[in-house]
């Protein structure tokens, strides 16, 4: 069990092995969703470019499972930290789904975007609600502008969402816990580094992340297994 003190200041990294006992699964592990697509080739703009509406059935796809998924017991645990915690809890998830706020989170910066959002990829329009499913025969839907609307993710070769206050997070960060992230995709991977030698570094999850190296500890195991008590006398 974490001791975490009255002072203490905990930043949390949550990748796709914290939705995956809610049936979604993972981009890396075995039984991968997203396993008949290559993820570089539907997630980047080069494939909206090319191809619109294969990157739109893909997203479709990801609402319809992510719409079935209902939290399991690391998002409530997570939910619960930040209710303890209050603002001394930065949560940060790569997940596109909305299960940490259907556990009750409230503040939980998504950087790589929101599937129940869509913008215009080309005016200002801000993004807006949507969970629509834009699948073949289906047209790519326009914006008034006639732009074409996309998905509010951040796709390979575009910069993350609210990378500042990230940052800024990380820098007064004393406890940084990673859950069910495999460690290769950048800049996240990189956040553990960023804080080595300031901050306590944890990472939960079954197996041990490509940059293990830089973590003081590790819990093996499910993080829906493991939270609830990593927390538990919070
Ligand atoms: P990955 O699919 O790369 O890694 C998932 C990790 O979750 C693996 O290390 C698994 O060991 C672990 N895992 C599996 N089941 C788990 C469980 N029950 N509890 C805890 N951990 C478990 O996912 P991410 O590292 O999140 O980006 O991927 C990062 C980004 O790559 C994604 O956000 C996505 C993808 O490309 C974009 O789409 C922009």
């Amino acid at each position: 069990m974490l001791t975490v003190s009255s002072t203490d200041r905990v930043f949390i990294l949550a990748g796709a092995g914290v939705s995956a006992e809610s049936g979604i699964p993972t981009f890396r592990g075995v039984g991968g969703l997203w396993r008949n697509y290559r993820i570089e080739e539907v997630a980047s703009p080069e494939a909206w470019n090319r191809d619109p509406r294969l990157v739109w059935e893909f997203y479709s796809m990801r609402r319809r499972v992510a719409s079935a998924a209902k939290p399991n017991p690391a998002h409530f645990a997570l939910a619960k930290l930040e209710n303890t915690l209050q603002e001394r809890l930065f949560a940060c998830t790569q997940n596109v789904d909305n299960l940490h706020e259907q556990a009750g989170s409230r503040n939980v910066v998504h950087m790589h975007g929101e599937l129940f959002k869509s913008r215009c990829g080309t005016c200002s329009r801000p993004p807006f609600d949507d969970t629509n499913l834009y699948e073949p025969p289906a047209e790519v839907p326009r914006c008034e502008c006639g732009g074409r609307i996309r998905p509010h993710i951040c796709w390979f070769g575009e910069v993350p969402f609210e990378l500042h206050r990230i940052y800024r997070a990380l820098g007064q960060c004393t406890l940084f816990v990673a859950i069910g992230t495999s460690g290769v995709v950048e800049p996240a991977a990189s956040f553990v580094a960023h804080v080595n030698g300031r901050a306590r570094t944890i990472y939960v999850g079954p197996e041990n992340p490509a940059n293990t190296s830089s973590f003081t500890e590790c819990y093996l195991g499910k993080a829906g297994e493991v939270l609830p008590d990593l927390f538990g006398a919070l």
